[in-house]
């Protein structure tokens, strides 16, 4: 059961169960006292089941950009050369940050939309052996397009690089295996896959990766990993944490266990998978035919068939956010979020709609023609 106004098919923020909405009507403990402690430590299981690690995890009070902010500040010098795929708003997102702290990004270029080959990222490491880390999106949020992590994680640890991975949209909802994949720092979001509220981040990080952070030669204030380390030992956060939230993540960490990880990984492909089929079947095209995201579906608009109407219908008459695209694609794609607690029942009424939507427009596109030309 979901507490609701309006059904959430947008690839972020997602729908809240209501035992995480409620977890979060109490009162505030004291993040110095033992009460804090439990709380955390707890927190700290869950997410090593999440992440599949036996990494340190730390919890950061910012949105998810705060995380990928932090791997980077944290791991990256002035002059450091970074391998970075760049596939999508997201992926040029990082490439941004890099260069605003000094790293000297080596851009591997991939047409959106299209998938990313491990062995050119194999051929720009060995045209570039100075290259001192990797940075991947894993889910391209604004193309549907997923990443062959496992494979780059193999090339990684090859050439004994970095592996710094945003998986906001889709840690939960996707495979990741960090410690198997040799996933140096994967970042994560709770507002997506997890399905609690927005606003912290989650930063896991390998020993191989503390080791840059020791070595670093520029410092950190919020996001100083080293800070984060020594309070991590006594279970607290070196600031105030967003400790409401942090109830919020407890539970719906309790709700990933009792779902378990690989079911609900599960659910999140058929989810999609019967999303694809319903969209396919009124004809429309997929933005991408190649490695589908299982958590953001994007799709093309035929020509005279306006998406911000659709998306207002949907919203208007149905109830249902849907997102528009991004960057380069907005307004000549949308986006669909199969996230969270998504089920099929949310996804047949998105897909009833969004044909009732759609052959609305076509009609009226058939008539407006025939009115210009009787
Ligand atoms: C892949 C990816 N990375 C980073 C972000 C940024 O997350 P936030 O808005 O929580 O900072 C998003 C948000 O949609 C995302 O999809």
């Amino acid at each position: 059961m979901l507490l609701r106004n309006k059904l959430l098919m947008v690839p972020g923020p997602t729908n809240i169960p209501n035992r995480v909405l409620e977890a979060m009507h109490r009162s505030i403990i004291y993040h110095r006292g033992e009460e804090f402690k439990d709380l955390y430590r707890e927190i700290q299981d869950g997410l090593r089941y999440l992440f599949q690690t036996s990494n340190e995890v730390f919890v950061l009070s910012s949105s998810s950009s705060g995380g990928v902010e932090c791997a980077i500040v944290n791991t990256i010098s002035p002059g450091d050369k970074v391998l970075i795929v760049v596939n999508g708003v997201f992926s040029q997102r990082l490439r941004d940050v890099v260069e605003i702290y000094g790293g000297i990004p080596i851009e591997l270029s991939v047409p959106w939309g299209k998938s990313i080959s491990a062995s050119d990222v194999e051929d720009l490491i060995l045209k570039n052996m100075d290259i001192k880390a990797i940075l991947i999106v894993h889910n391209e949020t604004s193309t549907g397009v997923i990443s062959p992590l496992a494979e780059i994680g193999d090339i990684s640890d090859k050439y004994d690089k970095l592996l710094i991975v945003d998986a906001v949209s889709d840690l939960g909802g996707e495979e990741i295996k960090t410690d198997e994949w040799h996933v140096d720092i994967c970042v994560a979001g709770t507002q997506k896959c997890l399905a609690c509220p927005p606003g912290l981040a989650l930063v896991s990080v390998s020993e191989k990766a503390l080791d840059y952070v020791r070595n670093r030669s520029r410092p950190a204030f919020y996001f100083d990993l080293l800070r984060y380390i020594e309070y991590q030992k006594r279970m607290e956060t070196p600031f105030t944490p967003a400790i409401s939230l942090l109830f919020a993540l407890r539970e719906g960490l309790r709700l990933i266990k009792e779902e378990g990880l690989e079911n609900r990984i599960e659910r999140h492909q058929t989810c999609a998978e019967i999303l694809r089929s319903g969209i396919k079947a009124m004809g429309l095209q997929m933005f991408s035919e190649e490695a589908f995201s299982n958590t953001v579906t994007v799709f093309k608009m035929p020509e005279k068939i306006n998406p911000n109407e659709i998306r207002e219908t949907l919203e208007n008459r149905y109830g249902i956010l849907i997102a528009d695209g991004m960057g380069a694609l907005k307004g000549k794609v949308l986006r669909i979020g199969t996230m969270g607690m998504i089920s099929e029942p949310e996804i047949r009424f998105t897909l009833y709609a969004l044909e009732k939507a759609l052959n609305e427009q076509r009609a009226c596109a058939i008539w407006t023609d025939h009115l210009n030309h009787p």
